[in-house]
């Protein structure tokens, strides 16, 4: 594997304000993973562009821009370098005169019950994930989506790029489903569920589909796909003329519920986070 070895030069002024001015990010040497962050005694230590993504006004690469058009301030200075890290509680970082300010990063595994939107708000008043949260956690917005009625393994952050690794199907993030579908599903269901079977006009990617269960009149699927299709599984077991009674998500990137129950929820560990986004990394993820 490639290994990225960013020296960041910071320039004379700022130095005596930095925290690490030798710092380094990127991927580590022994090419595993990237650090989505570097804490600091004091705050979080991000690199300039990365930090203005994070304060959620941005893009990285349009941070980028911003910071060659001498449009960011770093402690009262313009900076036009990019490798410059940034200690969000020592520096002062501003775009066009605005302050600008990071959170510390938050990942949550939530177990979700059925009967909750995988959204921050709803103008009906139905009941959101956010609402499973206590109030300081309400900051962070869900990474992907369940449906209302689907239950199980959902992760939410204040990470904007870390959801983007996470959704975005050329990363390949691998979620199981267990579906209780209607009927006895025959192997050559199971075989057509695995090949793809075409939804909203396209075909699914290939999948692994296992029969878990045999009821009278009911069949219990494992299903592990790498998409993430509005009402993907759903629609796929509609398909084979088998439709989801019950939909629950058990994993999700080697996550699992674990002993969870439903509306529970646990913090991710910084060792969890970093594999989740090494697994992004491995099929061809890149920062914003
Ligand atoms: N597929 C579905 O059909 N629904 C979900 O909530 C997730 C995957």
């Amino acid at each position: 594997m490639r290994e990225i070895e960013e020296t960041v030069k910071v320039p004379a002024k700022l130095a005596k304000n930095r925290a690490f001015p030798h710092q380094r990010l990127g991927i580590n040497s022994r090419g595993q993973g990237r650090r989505l962050s570097q804490y600091s005694e004091r705050g979080i230590c991000l690199r300039l562009s990365r930090f203005i993504a994070a304060a959620g006004v941005t893009s990285r690469r349009k941070a980028e821009t911003l910071i060659k058009q001498g449009r960011v301030k770093v402690n009262g200075q313009v900076v036009t370098e990019l490798g410059l890290v940034v200690d969000g509680n020592r520096d002062t970082v501003e775009l066009d005169g605005r302050r600008l300010k990071v959170e510390k990063p938050v990942y949550i595994l939530l177990y979700k019950p059925p009967g909750y939107l995988s959204t921050v708000t709803d103008t009906h008043g139905r009941p959101t994930v956010l609402d499973l949260l206590p109030g300081e956690n309400r900051r962070v917005y869900p990474v992907g989506r369940l449906d209302y009625d689907t239950e199980g393994l959902l992760l939410l952050s204040n990470d904007g790029n870390f959801a983007y690794l996470m959704t975005h199907p050329r990363h390949e993030i691998e979620k199981v489903y267990e579906a209780l579908v209607e009927g006895r599903v025959e192997r050559a269901d199971v075989n057509r569920l695995k090949a793809g079977v075409v939804i909203d006009g396209r075909k699914t990617a290939p999948a692994s589909v296992r029969i878990l269960q045999r009821y009278e009149n009911r069949t219990l699927l494992e299903i592990r796909i790498h998409e993430g299709r509005k009402r993907q599984v759903r629609k796929m077991c509609a398909v084979v003329g088998h439709p989801v009674v019950k939909l629950k998500r058990s994993a999700l990137g080697g996550l699992t519920l674990g002993g969870l129950k439903p509306g529970d929820y646990r913090y991710l560990s910084e060792q969890e986070v970093e594999s989740l986004l090494a697994a992004a990394m491995e099929h061809g993820g890149r920062r914003k």
